[in-house]
């Protein structure tokens, strides 16, 4: 009755597997960012503890989070660079929700010495949640030897990226520990698990985030603490500089929610669930074709480069016209031209080493020149 030749068994066989594949990883997607949370499999983070800690709290995913936490009846630490605005958060969050907050002005781009301050603050709370949410990236895609003051920026990036979020879990994982309870989410980037060319310093962190939290996670779980990553594509905040929000590019509020759905019930994934759905889409690019995932990632990365550019090249075009009509008015000396080399060397780049942006396929990805990606 089944009449197929070995051939045609072998594809139907393939075929079968590989959507057998997808369906499992659709009923994962259904489970942690709805079932799990229906059914109550998801954590309760005020069952925890008293206090909720989020660094880069003032504003995008980290000003969500705290939110939505203190929406629960959590208190909240905020930390973040600027006093007034930590000021003005910490006062609408005590006035919507009727929690206590502390705030802690720290940068973390800096040396040691900000985590002895930021213990001294916490000491004696009752921390039930940590949020390492504080992260930078490049402001465009470069070569990482071109990044003005590239040592210093990498320096830098390592600090807010890396050392934030090992000392911040350092400092709270005795007393959670002693307490049998505690729940660590780190906030990594979907770039940590995608070619990322011309971010490679951002994506590497983010990649450290993600295996030092898979890790951590069955370290710390005989303890009772539950350590989880989150790896998001695209949300619309300051960081990636998109406006508007969209199903890609969930606005803050909407990705806090719904990753919060998922605590608990998965060590790491991207969190929001259409960024579930993306991951699935890479993932299976890479695999069937991993060096057209890389050209595609490449040439994106360098038509934003080359748009950061231009827009330079514009403003830059604009200050010399504005101050050649004022030192007409003033006499004062032209101001010094537009750096040709550096326009020129993205020009051949983009022209020569690859295809032009016009013939990659696209697949449906749209970025944005700033980018958290
Ligand atoms: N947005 C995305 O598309 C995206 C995608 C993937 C991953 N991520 C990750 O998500 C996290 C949050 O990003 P976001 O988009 O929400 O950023 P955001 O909107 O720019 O907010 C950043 C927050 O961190 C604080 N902050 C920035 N630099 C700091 C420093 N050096 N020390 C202390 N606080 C600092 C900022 O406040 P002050 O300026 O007052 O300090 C602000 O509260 C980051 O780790 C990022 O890598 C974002």
């Amino acid at each position: 009755m089944w009449n197929y030749t070995v051939l045609e068994s072998v594809g139907l066989l393939a075929l079968f597997v590989f959507w057998a594949l997808i369906l499992n990883e659709l009923w994962i997607i259904f489970y942690t960012c709805y079932l799990g949370h229906v059914l109550g499999h998801s954590i309760k983070p005020r069952k925890l503890g008293k206090w909720a800690v989020i660094t880069g709290a003032t504003d995008g995913i980290g000003r969500a989070y705290a939110e939505e936490l203190a929406s629960i009846g959590l208190n909240i630490v905020l930390i973040s660079r600027s006093r007034d605005k930590l000021q003005s958060v910490a006062a609408d969050i005590e006035n919507r929700h009727h929690v206590e907050t502390r705030i802690i002005d720290v940068d973390f781009t800096k040396e040691a010495e900000i985590y002895d301050r930021i213990a001294r603050d916490i000491n004696g709370l009752e921390i039930g949640v940590l949020i390492n949410n504080v992260g930078m990236s490049y402001k465009y895609p470069e070569y990482l030897d071109q990044i003005p003051d590239s040592s210093g920026f990498a320096q830098r990036v390592v600090n807010c990226n890396v050392v934030s979020v090992t000392r911040m879990c350092i400092m709270v994982l005795g007393q959670m520990a002693e307490r049998k309870k505690g729940f660590i989410l780190n906030v990594a980037s979907c770039s940590a698990v995608v070619p990322t060319p011309l971010m490679s310093l951002y994506s590497s962190t983010k990649a450290f985030v993600y295996k030092f939290s898979e890790d951590l996670a069955l370290e710390y779980k005989p303890f009772g603490i539950r350590v989880q990553c989150v790896l998001p594509c695209f949300v619309a905040t300051k960081m990636s500089g998109i406006k508007n929000s969209s199903i890609m590019a969930p606005c803050p509020a909407d990705f806090a929610r719904g990753t919060m759905k998922s605590w608990g019930l998965e060590i790491s994934s991207a969190g929001y669930w259409f960024h579930k759905l993306q991951w699935i889409y890479y993932r299976r690019l890479n695999q069937i074709s991993p060096s057209s995932m890389a050209n595609v990632t490449y040439n994106i990365m360098m038509g934003l480069r080359k748009r950061a550019f231009d827009r330079r090249a514009q403003q830059q075009q604009r200050q010399r016209l504005q101050q050649e009509k004022s030192s007409v008015e003033t006499n004062n000396p032209p101001v010094v031209p537009v750096n040709r080399y550096s326009l020129a060397r993205v020009e051949r780049d983009l022209n020569e080493m690859w295809p032009t942006l016009a013939e990659i396929p696209r697949y449906g990805i749209t970025l944005h020149a700033q980018t958290g990606f």
